[in-house]
């Protein structure tokens, strides 16, 4: 079983981290394919708690090889911090490897992506400020900085020498804002590049040498498919190239597509969302603010510190989300945090303009249009955070979770009760029959 893609499959923050951290455990290489300090994957170990935004969740295994593939997007400061406070919480990153084709985030990236979204107004997309998305825009456009052009003196040089005047005309004729100096930046990432550059290689080759000896690599994905340039909720979405869901994940890591042999999708047991755009199953009642506050961890963006929207399981979206990336099993996360319900609600259609629509519309008017049509299950008013069989869940869990699996329409294998790492329970269909 060569290599596992693990997605989100709803808006991002499904819990990818803590089932990277879980599935780590069979895995010789893990890689992040895609996106970057967008990112804010949680893991809660023997060592504390750790959001990481760039280095993969298997790093707290000294024995795997971890990587940062050429699909991410790198602010080279985040990633030195991150390496930095790994260390000094003697986590070791000696093996990690970071891809000489992966695109540099540049000073003027951040500052583009926050005064675009003043520029913007209304139609802000709500996003996360660290330049990821003018940073991928610079990849498409053939106007990116590369880790290979970073740690080599010469071509770093001749490469801001091309691509400044011309951010420089963006930043004071688009938006009125300062010029950026080129000795500045030069110096200031040299000196990342001094400290990053035995890392720095071909990552691909480590990746399809793992898997040729028939080891399995474990691909992170971050973000969600509803956050997918093509098949999220567009304008309101990320601009990673390659995209986040499984198909991106070969191109974000190098290796062939025919090597990806799993897919694991991770879907919270209710919705959440950070930033703007359409949400159907949104409350914006007492019920949506019980989602956000109950349980150990609370739905604070881990990335922006902002609070998450909640609303009701969508399974239009989660349906499609799972076919669109080739689920092969799912995981259910949080799904501690419905205890107290009486009742739960799960959407299985919309109603858009008097029609029922049983897939993602693509227009975002019609998207903010739909009514949810609402199934009610009975709630379990129980603890469910000590279960780690499928059997010890109260009833009315056990029944959620399997009408969950059905509504997705793929195997559900993991259920998640807890953020802790043992808090978990691995779904045995025979004996279970979940
Ligand atoms: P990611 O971006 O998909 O890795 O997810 P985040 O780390 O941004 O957000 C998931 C949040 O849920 C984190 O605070 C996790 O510690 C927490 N978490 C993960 N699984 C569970 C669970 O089963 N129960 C609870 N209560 N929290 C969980
Ligand atoms: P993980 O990997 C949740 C959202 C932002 C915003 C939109 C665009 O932790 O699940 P961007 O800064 O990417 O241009 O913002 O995408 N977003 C995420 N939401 N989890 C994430 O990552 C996200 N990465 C980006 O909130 O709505
Ligand atoms: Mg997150």
């Amino acid at each position: 079983m060569p290599a596992t893609v693990v997605i989100g499959g709803q808006w991002g923050d499904e819990g990818k981290g803590r089932i990277v951290d879980l599935l780590a455990r069979d895995a010789s290489v893990i890689a992040r394919y895609s996106a970057g300090n967008n990112a804010g994957h949680t893991i809660i170990n023997q060592l504390g708690l750790f959001a990481l935004h760039l280095v993969p969740a298997g790093i707290f295994y000294a024995d795997k090889t971890c990587i940062v593939g050429n699909g991410v997007a790198i602010d080279p400061q985040v990633l030195l911090e991150e390496i930095d406070s790994l260390e000094a919480r003697g986590v070791s990153t000696e093996k990690l490897f970071v891809s000489d084709r992966a695109h540099v985030i540049m000073p003027y990236h951040p500052i583009i992506d926050q005064l675009d979204e003043k520029l913007r107004g209304p139609a802000a997309v709500g996003t996360t400020g660290r330049g990821v998305g003018p940073a991928f825009g610079d990849k498409v456009g053939r106007m990116g900085v590369r880790m290979g052009d970073l740690i080599d003196p010469q071509a770093f040089r001749e490469r801001l020498a091309f691509v400044l005047p011309y951010k420089n005309a963006v930043l004071t004729k688009l938006y009125g804002a300062e010029p950026l100096d080129i000795e500045d930046i030069f110096e200031a990432y040299s000196k990342f590049a001094a400290r990053l550059a035995p890392r720095v290689c071909d990552t691909s080759r480590i990746a399809r040498a793992a898997i040729e000896r028939g080891e399995n690599v474990l691909l992170e994905g971050a973000q969600g498919a509803l956050l997918d340039l093509d098949a999220g909720t567009y304008d309101y979405v990320t601009s990673s190239v390659p995209s986040s869901t499984s198909p991106g994940a070969a191109i974000g890591i190098g290796i062939g597509p025919g090597d990806i042999t799993k897919v694991v999708g991770v879907y919270k047991a209710y919705m959440t969302r950070v930033g703007n755009g359409p949400m159907p199953t949104e409350l914006l009642d007492e019920t949506g603010n019980i989602l956000r506050l109950q349980g150990p961890r609370p739905e604070i963006g881990t990335t922006t510190g902002r609070p998450r929207r909640t609303g009701w399981f969508d399974a239009v979206c989660s349906r499609y989300s799972a076919s669109i990336n080739s689920v092969t099993s799912v995981a259910i996360t949080r799904l501690d945090v419905l205890d107290p319900f009486p009742s739960i609600q799960v959407c299985t259609a919309y109603e858009i303009d008097g029609r029922v629509v049983e897939t993602p519309p693509a227009s975002i008017s019609a998207f903010e249009r739909a009514v949810p049509r609402f199934e009610e299950l009975p709630g379990w008013q129980t603890d469910c955070t000590q279960a780690r069989k499928f059997a010890q869940l109260p009833e009315n869990a056990q029944r959620y979770v399997r009408r969950l699996g059905q509504l997705i329409g793929k195997p559900i294998e993991i259920v998640s009760v807890g953020p802790e790492r043992e808090q978990v329970i691995i779904v045995d269909h025979d004996l279970e029959g979940a």
